[in-house]
């Protein structure tokens, strides 16, 4: 696939529109196992081949919750103030449907599409996203297996405050510490190839044996503590933690195993692939964010050689 263009010189204004109505030529970077491409992940999933991946793991434009194309504009010092961006909840369920429709031609029968997501404020109001998600996701064809809940630990938001102020029923608004990690499966056409590790060999597991030192204490149970990152960790608005991606990425395939992130943002999924030694796509829409996970992996491939 090589349709590198003119792309590297669309502004942050042009990718704003494009966020629900793109068609963009594209541009991609090889980084060590895998490659970068910047474009809308619908253009370029088109392009990708059928049945090619393991695993797809990411975490999608949070509806109007993050305006990702002005907090570019704000981080370059255009902007003091990024505000929500205006689109209704249907062209929001209509982009995730047709992205994730395009994602399950990409991914191997009994592959998995790993999503966090969570809830999202609408209007003054909590929207049950992830629940609505799900619904959408079985409509398209991709088979729900887990619900996993990420606890993030840290609340950042101060809403169970109102309780202190008002210690009344009927003023709880618990403060939001979690998080969602939907597993979804595409499904094989025959039942005994479901479990797509099947025909590993004997070596291919002993050499991907996962380390259950602390399974007992929390990996066996769906709620996972991770982390969240600090704004001063990550220069994106929205991103996951590399535990978090190390640890559904070691869970859910074998080195040397073909995973796609399609909403890559700061690139948190090619690092940890890079770490465990998978191949990599990742398709993200803004240069700028392109830009600095390109920056990122590279800084990672430097280091693991140094080791
Ligand atoms: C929640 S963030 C992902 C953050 C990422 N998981 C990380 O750890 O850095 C979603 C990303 O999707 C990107 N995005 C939005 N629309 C897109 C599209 N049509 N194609 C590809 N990326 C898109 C946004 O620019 C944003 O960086």
């Amino acid at each position: 696939m090589s349709k590198a263009k003119s792309s590297k010189n669309r502004t942050a204004r042009e990718a704003q529109h494009a966020y629900t109505t793109c068609v963009s030529p594209y541009v991609e970077f090889p980084l060590g196992h895998g490659k970068f491409i910047q474009g809308d992940c619908l253009d370029v999933l088109k392009d990708l081949p059928a049945d090619e991946f393991v695993l797809a793991f990411t975490s999608p434009p949070y509806l109007n919750a993050v305006n990702y194309s002005q907090h570019v504009a704000k981080i370059k010092g255009h902007l003091k103030y990024w505000q929500r961006e205006n689109i209704s909840y249907d062209e929001y369920r209509q982009f995730l449907i047709d992205r994730f429709a395009a994602l399950l031609r990409v991914v191997k029968p009994g592959g998995y599409n790993i999503v966090n997501i969570s809830p999202v404020g609408w209007n003054g109001e909590r929207v049950a996203l992830p629940f609505h998600f799900v619904v959408w996701m079985e409509q398209i064809g991709w088979k729900f297996k887990e619900d996993i809940i990420w606890e993030k630990a840290i609340a950042r938001d101060r809403r169970s405050g109102v309780l202190l102020q008002h210690p009344y029923p009927g003023y709880y608004y618990p403060s939001l510490v979690s998080e969602y990690i939907f597993v979804f499966q595409k499904p094989a056409p025959r039942k005994d190839r479901e479990n797509i590790y099947w025909n590993r060999t004997a070596e291919e597991k002993e050499q991907n044996r996962l380390d259950l030192t602390h399974f007992q204490g929390e990996m066996s149970k769906n709620v996972w503590k991770i982390r969240p990152l600090s704004p001063q960790e990550n220069l994106h608005p929205a991103p996951f933690p590399l535990e978090l991606a190390e640890r559904v990425i070691s869970l859910y395939s074998y080195r040397g195993d073909g995973v796609i992130d399609i909403f890559a943002g700061s690139g948190q999924t090619a690092i940890a692939c890079e770490k465990l030694g998978r191949r990599h796509v990742s398709i993200e829409i803004l240069p700028e964010y392109v830009d600095y996970a390109v920056k990122r992996i590279r800084a990672c491939i430097a280091q693991t050689r140094l080791l």
